[in-house]
């Protein structure tokens, strides 16, 4: 469903990141990258989901060239197709948790039945990650493991078919990191979404069908 080739990046204060690098995902498969600080997993996820660009090389999405689409084209792409779990979970604060949940619902616009639609979803969603009764609860009240909880169901509301997650479980304690990659594995085994999540962690890695390493700009098994 995604393939990368002779991907290339450099920043002028840093030099080559990633080096023609390739990488082909199939649908429904999970792949963690790990490698140390400043290796290039954020800049490899940030071109995948298209919120940065390669100096050279091709991305493929569904057989289909990427990095040639217009602006409107990237984020109509970006909205139907991934969803993104970072490692702050980027909630807004003056929305509630299902307001937030709900949000990426409005870049594009929807009628009132698929609205409808997507709040029952949601509410599966949300009563399947645990965090049904904080849903009318604002961000700052609720705690960091039950906000990446909500984070993810904000990610799988428009039934993406990739989702990008980096170090989604970086600022969690033990329990909730084992607790929310046991969450991505399920949702990417029942809903096949494609998931590919940059790590520090070898739990998490564990957890996922592939694990690569990026080394020298390039991904390793
Ligand atoms: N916009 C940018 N401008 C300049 N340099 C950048 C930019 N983004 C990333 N870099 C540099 O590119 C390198 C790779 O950064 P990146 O964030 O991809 O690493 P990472 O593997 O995600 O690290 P971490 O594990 O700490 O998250 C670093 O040296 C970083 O300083
Ligand atoms: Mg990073």
């Amino acid at each position: 469903m995604l393939r990368l080739e002779k991907i290339s990046k450099s920043f002028e204060q840093r030099g080559t990141v990633l080096d023609k690098l390739d990488l082909t995902i199939e649908e429904g498969d999970s792949i963690a990258v790990t490698g140390p600080s400043g290796s290039g997993k954020t800049t490899l996820m940030n071109i995948i989901g298209l919120l940065d660009r390669p100096d050279s090389g091709n991305l493929i999405f569904q057989g289909e060239s990427i990095l040639d689409l217009n602006p409107g084209e990237s984020a109509r792409h970006r909205n139907k197709n991934i969803g993104f779990i970072f490692q702050d979970h980027l909630l807004l604060p003056h929305l509630t948790v299902k307001e937030n949940i709900m949000l990426p619902l409005f870049a594009t616009s929807v009628s009132a039945e698929e609205y409808d639609s997507k709040t029952g979803y949601a509410e599966n969603l949300m009563e399947r990650v645990g965090i049904k009764s904080i849903a009318d609860k604002y961000p700052f009240r609720i705690s960091g493991g039950e906000a990446q909880r909500a984070t993810l169901v904000r990610a799988l509301i428009n039934k993406p078919l990739l989702l990008l997650a980096d170090e989604p479980t970086g600022s969690l304690d033990a329990k909730n990191a084992d607790l929310l990659g046991n969450l991505l594995v399920e949702m990417n085994l029942e809903y096949k979404i494609t998931l590919i999540a940059a790590t520090h962690s070898f739990d998490l890695a564990a957890k996922l069908k592939q694990h690569m390493k990026l080394e020298n700009g390039k991904l390793v098994k």
